[in-house]
């Protein structure tokens, strides 16, 4: 029995551990939480008077899972987020909300609520996709390894979270292991972006990424045709056309460093286009 609870004691550690380090824990729980597959030997005549002992074994992890598609979330989690993102009258209030909402499952298991870095109605606003390991620990979005490229893009046009910009992201939560958001986790937190762009209403909008760029555009484009163009984003709610750009994720730069020319020909559209749209930034090389 002894032996039993100290193996259990230490598989727990290891969850703990892989916890820690960013381990998709639905995966690693199933792996711990799985029956073993043969039954327990029947009690023979010796040993009839002690329960029958489950070997444990740490089986493989069974084989990654696909992305679970299209799960929409339920209804009444997106009517929730609008009506509590309708509600918000200012970027302050808007932060407040979404701490306070429940309806998207990924916050169960973040450590925080990672909405905005930056000024408040500042010119610029960026949008990225999810928060990952550094943002989830900071609650802070955009300042790991992609936001620090990120900071360092911005700062050779001027423009720096401290002064002129807003960072926030499509999704608030980290999903488990950096895996792609649902769709249903992407719907259900839709409102409080949108709801964001119209209390902004920023000069310039620009989508970092593949993922922002459909959930905020609304179009399946890849980023390649995307990014390089002046684009308009306009709904109901929106007092006039939004300025758009889309730009290569900072993550994918630092995979595919010799894309850094496309981004540095963005970088000079967006600083051209601030220049006619007189954002004021800071003298820059
Ligand atoms: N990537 C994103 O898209 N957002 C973050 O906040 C961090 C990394």
């Amino acid at each position: 029995m002894e032996n039993a609870a100290a193996s259990q004691n230490a598989a727990r550690a290891l969850l703990a551990f892989w916890r820690a380090a960013g381990v998709d824990m639905d995966e690693a729980e199933a792996v711990f939480s799985a029956r073993p597959e043969t039954a327990p030997a029947a009690a023979s005549p010796a040993n009839r008077s002690l329960p029958a002992r489950e070997p444990f074994r740490i089986e493989p992890p069974p084989p990654k899972a696909k992305p679970k598609a299209k799960l929409q979330p339920a209804e009444d989690a997106v009517n929730t987020a609008r009506a509590m993102a309708a509600e918000a009258s200012t970027i302050a209030e808007l932060r407040a909300a979404v701490d306070k909402f429940d309806g998207c499952a990924l916050k169960a298991t973040a450590r925080n609520t990672v909405f905005s870095d930056g000024v408040d109605g500042s010119p610029v606003l960026i949008l990225g996709e999810a928060p990952g390991k550094d943002e989830d620990e900071q609650a802070k979005p955009f300042v790991g390894r992609s936001g620090q490229l990120l900071d360092k893009m911005l700062a050779t046009i001027g423009l720096s979270r401290e002064a002129n910009v807003l960072i926030s992201n499509t999704i608030y939560w980290r999903p488990p292991g950096n895996r792609d958001p649902t769709q249903g986790e992407t719907v259900s937190c839709l409102p409080f972006v949108e709801r964001l762009i119209e209390l902004s209403q920023p000069k310039l909008l620009i989508l970092t990424g593949k993922a922002a760029a459909h959930t905020v555009l609304k179009r399946e484009d890849g980023v390649m045709k995307l990014r390089g163009r002046r684009l308009r984003y306009n709904r109901e709610g929106i007092k006039a056309p939004i300025n758009v750009m889309v730009m290569l994720h900072p993550a994918y730069l630092l995979r595919q460093p010799q894309q850094k020319r496309l981004a540095w020909s963005d970088l000079l559209l967006a600083e051209a286009w601030l220049d006619e749209l007189g954002v004021a930034r800071a003298a820059h090389p």
